[in-house]
């Protein structure tokens, strides 16, 4: 907790490989330090992109062990087949919530913060995903706080493609929840903000990765497919690895938002 009793949030973007691993690791004591940051959690669903996309327990595992105390997927949580049977044992890790019900991990992650308790939850989009989830995210996200009113506030992870489904998630959240944090594009977006209701919101924090890419990818591997009709390869770039996300500061006694801020680093000069 900083000196005006404020705290504060770090929410970082698709991490994207080793490079995003690797500047995480070696940089987050100093992140942490710099910024006051009581808590820091990630998206965390293309972490193993260099074995294709997903990631692993060992992988999660290693961010939570460097103070990522909740993680959140997408659509490829199951990008590694083994991470199906590795999944229940990394409970702070949580998969889309509207996965039908039978899916396994955990829906979403409870954490102590400010001696309250605060649910971590990510939701899959509809627009433009190209999967099938089991129920609406809007419904699914009003259905998991009515089913815990115990928990005292909510930060959620909305993994979609389109800006108008994440722009109406926040609203549908406004004043429900202390944060609604899109992820997906790997490219962040300007609108860091809080709405009227005191909930932290931002269409995309970008991603933990190499940005001299296309969305992370090697460029001669993804630019072939828009230019000649071919397959797509994953191959992870190297060049340029910088760290994107959100800075929220909130009021610790009723886990409203006090503020919202793109976070770069290296601090942009
Ligand atoms: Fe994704």
């Amino acid at each position: 907790m900083n000196q005006n009793s404020s705290v504060r949030i770090l929410f970082l973007g698709d991490i994207v490989g080793k490079p995003g691993r690797a500047l995480i690791l070696s940089q987050l004591p100093e992140i942490r330090e710099r910024f006051h940051l009581d808590l820091i959690l990630a998206n965390g669903e293309n972490a193993a992109s260099d074995k294709g996309s997903g990631i692993t327990a060992a992988i999660a595992h290693e961010l939570h062990a460097a103070g990522i105390l909740a993680i959140t997927l997408g659509n490829h949580t199951w990008g590694q087949k083994e991470f199906l049977n590795e999944i229940d044992s990394v409970p702070f890790v949580c998969r889309p919530a509207n996965f039908a019900a039978s899916a396994p991990g955990a829906s979403w992650v409870e954490l102590p913060f400010c001696g309250k308790r605060l649910g971590v939850a990510c939701f899959l989009g509809q627009a433009s995903m190209r999967i099938l989830t089991d129920s609406s995210p809007f419904r699914a996200a009003s259905e998991l706080l009515e089913q815990h009113p115990e928990i005292d506030s909510w930060i959620f992870d909305f993994h979609a493609e389109t800006t108008a489904e994440k722009i109406a998630m926040g609203w549908h959240l406004n004043g429900r929840v202390l944060a609604v944090m899109g992820t997906n594009t790997h490219v962040q977006s300007n609108d860091a903000q809080v709405l009227d209701g005191g909930t932290a919101y931002m269409t995309d924090l970008g991603m933990c990765g190499p940005h001299r890419s296309i969305i992370g990818h090697k460029i001669e591997a993804r630019l072939p497919s828009f230019l000649q009709s071919l397959p797509p390869r994953a191959e992870v770039a190297s060049e340029d690895v910088q760290l994107r996300g959100c800075l929220i500061e909130a009021d610790p006694i009723n886990l409203k938002a006090q503020s919202a801020k793109a976070f770069r680093w290296p601090l942009p000069e």
